[in-house]
């Protein structure tokens, strides 16, 4: 069908011209002799309004109604009320109806419910301007990584080994669900793969491999977790940014990965500033405000034992202990960032017995070159480290965690041939977009999100 995108009339180029625009009505009213209709056809955020003068014009009582398709032709003139644009309807044509029951009416609905809805949510404001957010800082990603000689690379999602070490990988297997077997061993042998195979939580060990390659690499795909963890941040499925990048220690990727952070938010606030405006207003109120001073201002970085001898002198009773050795859980996170330091904060150097085996080893013996960004509202949204690069020591630590080395032989082949310093991390994309728009929920950042015990 010939037709314009209710985001292009907007822009005002085709003031005074005849155009059709297709659509779905958002909200009509009539007013007497004039009648109303907001049309959406998803483009941009806003609607065109529509006009129809009652005595030119006739319409078909269902093109009115909410939720209708819509089909229109006019001018588009300016707005008898306020600034911008709105089409003078010639002719109106219903492309599909919309029943009373449509589950989406004026009054506002909420976020809970719409969970509920997923294939419908989408054609309101909030899921509109969520995922229209979440486009557009997908975009910057790889407008990110271009500008600075990045290689994209694409890392496997069926695997065979497990990047974290946690054991939480979901099995992938077309063995019967009777199959009979001995052993575990026999199970996996007759299976697709003969061997154990699972889907990738993490690119991150392909991407060493790229990187020892191309020095600059980033994936950014899915992975996934069969953690139990049934909270507003955590899902089975989500999709993570992971840069890794040769001769960078430490210091240099806590850099980058600020730098990546800040223009993330400057291209949100750039160009998508109605969205931004919109979560201001209705989801968090001062967000604008909170996203330019984080694009402005330093992060903090904060030592993970300095970060205990805070946790501790905190007047907060803590659900978790806090003591050295101790991960830190959300609430302490939080307490860190929202309480202490008012602004996202990397938390470095952590015990090496509570995080994964490929982190490089610091000199003390007890602590690796790891850290962990942690933002106000949500805790952690990025897991970074410098990678243990000597052979030696990475051996050392995979046999600690009693790990099948055969199993990462060509990742231990990297520390053999040309060894280099190099560090990466990974970036939870729905968790980003859950800070740049105030949303409180992973499952409102996520078109059909997969968590424990839920595959709508
Ligand atoms: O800290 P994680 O587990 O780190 C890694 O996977 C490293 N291999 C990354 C790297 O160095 N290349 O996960 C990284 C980020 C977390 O900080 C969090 O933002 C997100 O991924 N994440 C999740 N997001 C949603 N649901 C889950 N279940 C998540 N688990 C991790
Ligand atoms: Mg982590």
């Amino acid at each position: 069908m010939k037709h314009i995108d209710v985001a292009d009339i907007l822009k005002g180029d085709f003031l005074g011209k005849e155009v059709v625009v297709c659509g779905w009505v958002r909200t009509s009213r009539d007013s007497g002799a004039v009648a109303f209709a907001e049309l959406s056809d998803g483009t941009c955020f806003s609607r065109l309004q529509v006009v129809i003068d009652k005595n030119a014009l006739r319409v078909d009582p269902e093109c009115m109604k909410t939720g209708a398709a819509v089909c229109a032709k006019g001018e588009i003139v300016r707005a008898y009320r306020g600034e911008g644009v709105e089409l003078n309807a010639a002719e109106i044509s219903l492309l599909g109806s919309c029943p009373p029951e449509y589950p989406i009416q004026k009054k506002k609905s909420t976020l809970a419910y719409l969970r509920g809805i997923p294939h419908l949510r989408l054609r309101t404001n909030t899921f509109n301007a969520v995922f229209r957010v979440r486009s557009v800082a997908a975009q910057a990603v790889h407008r990110y990584f271009r500008e600075r000689n990045y290689v994209y690379v694409n890392t496997p999602i069926i695997t065979a080994s497990d990047c974290e070490g946690a054991g939480e990988m979901f099995r992938v297997t077309t063995q019967p669900a009777n199959a009979k077997y001995a052993s575990e061993e026999e199970y996996f042998s007759k299976d697709f793969f003969g061997q154990r195979a699972g889907l990738s939580v993490s690119g991150q060990l392909e991407g060493e491999v790229a990187a020892t390659a191309f020095s600059k690499i980033y994936t950014f795909g899915p992975s996934f977790r069969a953690e139990n963890s049934n909270t507003t941040r955590h899902l089975a499925e989500f999709w993570q940014i992971e840069p890794e990048v040769a001769f960078a220690e430490l210091p240099d990727i806590i850099g980058i990965a600020q730098e990546m952070i800040k223009y993330l938010i400057r291209a949100v606030l750039d160009e998508s500033p109605e969205e931004i405006e919109f979560f201001d207003r209705f989801i968090e109120k001062g967000l604008k405000e909170k996203l330019r001073n984080v694009a402005e201002s330093e992060f903090a970085v904060c030592d993970y034992t300095e970060a205990i001898e805070l946790l501790k002198k905190a007047d907060v009773e803590f659900v978790y202990p806090v003591e050295w050795g101790k991960d830190l859980q959300t609430e302490h996170e939080k307490y860190l960032t929202e309480v202490v330091f008012h602004r996202p904060v990397f938390v470095t150097n952590y015990p090496m017995d509570i995080k994964a085996f490929y982190m490089k080893q610091n000199p003390d013996g007890k602590t690796v070159a790891a850290t962990d960004l942690l933002v106000p509202g949500i805790g952690e949204i990025i897991g970074c480290s410098e990678r243990e690069a000597d052979y030696e020591k990475l051996l050392a630590a995979m046999k600690a965690r009693k790990m099948n080395t055969d199993a990462y032989r060509q990742y231990l082949d990297l520390r053999i041939f040309g060894s280099v310093p190099h560090s990466g991390f990974g970036l939870g994309f729905e968790r980003f977009v859950m800070y740049v728009t105030g949303m409180e929920n992973i499952r409102d950042v996520t078109l059909f999100p997969r968590s424990v015990g839920s595959i709508v």
